[in-house]
């Protein structure tokens, strides 16, 4: 706890939300009664909240409107993941039927295939090459290198993603975030209370979500996500601020792809425009628009049900300036982007170190 911080107390905590895909679906069932006693609150409400991929980004709006609401003060937020000692062929599965059984995962598809499908697409209508997609992950693994909490902290070069064994055409090892084990907390309380907590808090200045269906053949786009873009724009309408507002972006990149198209659908680059800027340098630490500082699912790691708070986690500590050798300077306004699935869900919550 830093000077600025005055502890919490845990009775003052109202309610609870966890966001968890649910450890592979064997280990544990009923996982918001032990956020309640492993947190202390035994008494207090607790709700799991599963949306796949999006689930602690979802947990996060679900504390956000109690809090809106009126009805809570204080409520904690929570993600966690234990993903690796499922056997690999129970883990298939357990992610598989997060997305299209019929058409896809009864077809074969993983996740990987769904996500090469949208690269071969992007790279047809928008002449995405390999070597944009690679940078991605060059520049993800760099800024890992940087995050003691990152999964793999080994930076890569562009040749050895290229050269990495292939998953999902045109994808390959290294264009894929990895199983990973890990939690994410956040504390959110009212503007009026916060103060009790701390003399720093960062302020949820938007927040906003969006949904699509969950087969690829339904949807009329397999380069954008309209879950992403709707999200994004009611994020940015409620925080009342434009997009040239924000320093940094903490973006879903499940695999290379997924960090261009979201640079896209939430409005920092044109239709295609993404593997310019991500070759140009410009979402990398030092960049003008510095994109996954803590590393992003790639090489920071994607334990599902954490993810959404873990990235809520670096935009606290960019935005009161404790991020240490990745530090943005300057960073005023962020969002954080969290995805379900293949995109049939998405939430965009925009946070600042003052009111908007
Ligand atoms: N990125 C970089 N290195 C990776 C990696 C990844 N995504 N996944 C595994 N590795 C490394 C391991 O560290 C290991 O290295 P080592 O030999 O030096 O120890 C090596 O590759 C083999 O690891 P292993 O666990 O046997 O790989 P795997 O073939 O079982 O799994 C993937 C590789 C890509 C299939 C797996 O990481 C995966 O399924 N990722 C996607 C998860 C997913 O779909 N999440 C939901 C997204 S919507």
């Amino acid at each position: 706890m830093s000077s600025v911080d005055h502890g919490l107390d845990r009775a003052a905590i109202d309610e609870a939300f966890l966001g968890t895909l649910g450890f592979s679906g064997w280990q544990l069932g009923n996982s918001s009664a032990i956020l309640a006693e492993e947190a202390g609150i035994v008494g207090r409400p607790v709700t799991r909240v599963e949306n796949a991929c999006a689930s602690a980004g979802f947990a996060i709006q679900s504390g956000v409107r109690a809090i809106q609401s009126g009805a809570r003060d204080v409520v904690l937020v929570a993600g966690v993941e234990k993903m690796t000692d499922a056997p690999s062929e129970r883990r298939r599965y357990w992610l598989g039927v997060s997305g299209d059984t019929e058409w896809e995962r009864l077809a074969g598809l993983t996740f990987a295939g769904v996500y090469g499908l949208m690269a071969s697409r992007h790279m047809v209508e928008h002449g995405t090459s390999r070597e944009a997609l690679a940078e991605v992950a060059v520049k993800n693994h760099a800024h890992g290198a940087l995050n003691p909490n990152a999964h793999f902290r080994k930076p890569i070069s562009r040749a050895e993603v290229l050269a990495s064994p292939r998953v999902a055409d045109p994808l390959g090892l290294l264009d894929c975030c990895p199983v990973s084990d890990g939690a994410a907390a956040v504390l959110l309380a009212g503007e009026d209370v916060a103060g009790r907590f701390t003399d720093a808090p960062v302020y949820v200045a938007g927040v906003g979500a969006g949904s699509d269906w969950l087969a690829l053949q339904e949807r009329p786009s397999l380069t954008s996500l309209a879950a992403t873009r709707r999200a994004a724009d009611e994020a940015f309408r409620t925080a009342g601020i434009a997009r040239r507002s924000i320093q940094f972006l903490e973006v879903h990149d499940c695999f290379t792809i997924a960090e261009l198209m979201a640079i896209e659908d939430l409005g920092f680059a044109p239709p295609g425009g993404a593997a310019e800027l991500t070759l140009s340098g410009a979402t990398s630490l030092g960049g003008s628009l510095p994109v996954n500082p803590d590393g992003g699912l790639k090489a920071k790691g994607h334990p599902i049900g954490a993810t959404g708070a873990s990235q809520a986690y670096e935009i606290f500590q960019q935005l009161r300036g404790a991020a240490g050798p990745r530090q943005v300077p300057h960073a005023e306004q962020a969002l954080a982007h969290n995805v379900g699935g293949s995109g049939a869900s998405a939430t965009v919550t925009v946070f600042s170190v003052g009111r908007t």
